[in-house]
């Protein structure tokens, strides 16, 4: 797939979806068998890539699987990290090798794609840039729990982990609907937020969705400690009578 004009390969950034493999798109598929090398970000504390357990079906042998180190969080040296990361992946890109750099959901949604994107137009400006979006977790949480996100005219909020108490009021007061990402490390606060501010019966808790261990609990006084799991979101709807007219 290098481009003919260009010795320096293509670099894809490619949204794999949320973990069931035939919910990703055929564009998607097809750059990523196409490719010499597949990078995945790999946390030093973290199992596998979830992006690469997603798609590992689809790899072909011969494929060089690279993996990135990435920081775990947004402490000091984390931007040294990604720029690390990103020289891995040009040193392949100025040898004319394409990279497909893989990413859960889609790649422009709080996604470490973004990272490696900016090292590289960084290090390499001159390389091509190819982006394939992927289904969200947002969107496959929202069929998974039969709930539309919002209808015509409602507003949609998707909020990082850091929020407190004020973000949830001011969200909920200002959106018909909040998605609330990265939930699973501060959940007993957010549900008690959730619960001061009467949202707890209009809030949908999704895990691993759209693979075997995926559960939807739309009562979420239910959470137990099992059900935690950094692949989880919640589902707040701030008005429902109006979001099922
Ligand atoms: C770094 S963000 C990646 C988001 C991703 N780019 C997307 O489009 O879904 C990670 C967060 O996405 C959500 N997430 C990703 N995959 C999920 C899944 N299969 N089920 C539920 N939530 C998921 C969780 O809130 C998780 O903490």
């Amino acid at each position: 797939m290098t481009q003919e004009s260009s010795k320096i390969g293509c670099l894809y950034g490619i949204g794999v979806g949320p973990g069931d493999p035939e919910l990703i798109t055929l564009k998607a598929l097809k750059a990523l068998q196409t490719v010499p090398v597949i990078c995945v970000p790999q946390a030093s504390n973290r199992w596998d890539s979830y992006a690469l357990t997603i798609v590992k079906g689809y790899v072909k042998p011969e494929q060089e699987i690279l993996r990135a180190p990435f920081p775990t969080d947004d402490a000091d040296g984390a931007a040294q990290t990604w720029i690390e990361a990103s020289k891995l992946v040009v040193e392949r890109l100025e040898k004319g090798q394409d990279v497909a750099f893989l990413t859960e959901g889609d790649p422009m949604l709080f996604s470490t794609f973004s990272y490696v994107l900016n090292g590289v137009k960084e290090l390499c400006p001159e390389a091509p840039v190819v982006i394939i979006p992927g289904i969200s977790s947002v969107m496959a949480a929202a069929a998974s729990a039969g709930e539309p996100l919002v209808t015509h005219g409602q507003k949609l909020a998707i909020l990082p982990a850091a929020y407190g108490l004020d973000d949830l009021s001011e969200a909920t007061s200002n959106f018909d609907t909040v998605v609330l990402m990265k939930v699973s490390p501060i959940i007993v606060k957010t549900l008690a937020d959730l619960e001061g501010l009467g949202l707890t019966k209009q809030s949908t808790y999704v895990k691993r969705v759209t693979t075997e261990r995926e559960k939807v609990i739309r009562d979420v006084t239910e959470i137990k400690d099992e059900d935690m799991d950094y692949f989880s979101l919640l589902i707040v709807k701030s008005n429902p009578e109006k979001n099922s007219e």
